[in-house]
């Protein structure tokens, strides 16, 4: 039980490092969350217009989830990698230093994905960039990349895997919920939008 807890927290501290908060400060930015959606992930430092910025939010976001599940396994096999992977998303989502207030999840999501099982992790990066491609919705792109990839786990058979994505599917959904009411009444932006989405 202790190595769980260990990878539980270890996860947990990772994936609790807001580098989109981070990364934004730094170069002078102010508080990204009072930016565009006020969200501390990739899409929206994208609305302060720098795309370096953005792209090193998505590399330490994901990169977190990826780190803390290959260390995990590599201390304590599959069963601890795949609880530091819940940890490091639960970090993300909400951290303790941002009064839990944290990200929606994508690139964590990714991150974990790719450590995990990696074919499956470049299956959510194609979709999301599919639907990025079509509809220009950077929420809408998630939306449909985590739910496809609980099922291809499914058809490869991990079920594990599979049960761990789907419940962070389900939390990313829900950490969407005003980004799903904004694509339904037509007031979502879209990717590269610099005007914060309509209330
Ligand atoms: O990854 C978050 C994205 O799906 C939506 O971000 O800032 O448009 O709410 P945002």
């Amino acid at each position: 039980l202790s190595g769980l807890l260990i990878a539980l927290a270890f996860g947990y501290l990772l994936g609790s490092i807001p580098f989109g908060l981070i990364i934004t400060r730094l170069a002078g930015k102010g508080d990204i969350r009072k930016i565009g959606s006020g969200n501390i992930g990739t899409t929206n430092v994208l609305r302060t217009g720098s795309k370096k910025l953005a792209a090193l939010t998505l590399l330490g976001d994901a990169l977190k989830g990826t780190v803390a599940v290959l260390v995990a396994g590599l201390y304590g096999g599959t069963e601890l990698a795949l609880v530091a992977g819940l940890g490091a998303f639960l970090g993300h989502l909400f951290p303790v230093w941002l009064k839990f207030k944290g990200g929606k999840g994508v690139a964590t999501y990714l991150g974990i994905l790719l450590g995990l099982a990696w074919p499956i992790g470049l299956a959510f990066a194609a979709i999301w960039i599919a639907m990025a491609f079509v509809f220009r919705f950077s929420s809408l792109s998630a939306l449909a990349a985590s739910l496809v990839s609980p099922f291809l786990l499914l058809a490869i058979g991990d079920l594990n895997k599979a049960i761990l994505f789907g419940l962070l599917s389900l939390m990313l959904w829900v950490k969407h919920h005003e980004n799903i009411g904004r694509l339904l009444t037509g007031k979502e932006s879209r990717i590269g939008q610099k005007s914060a989405p309509a209330a």
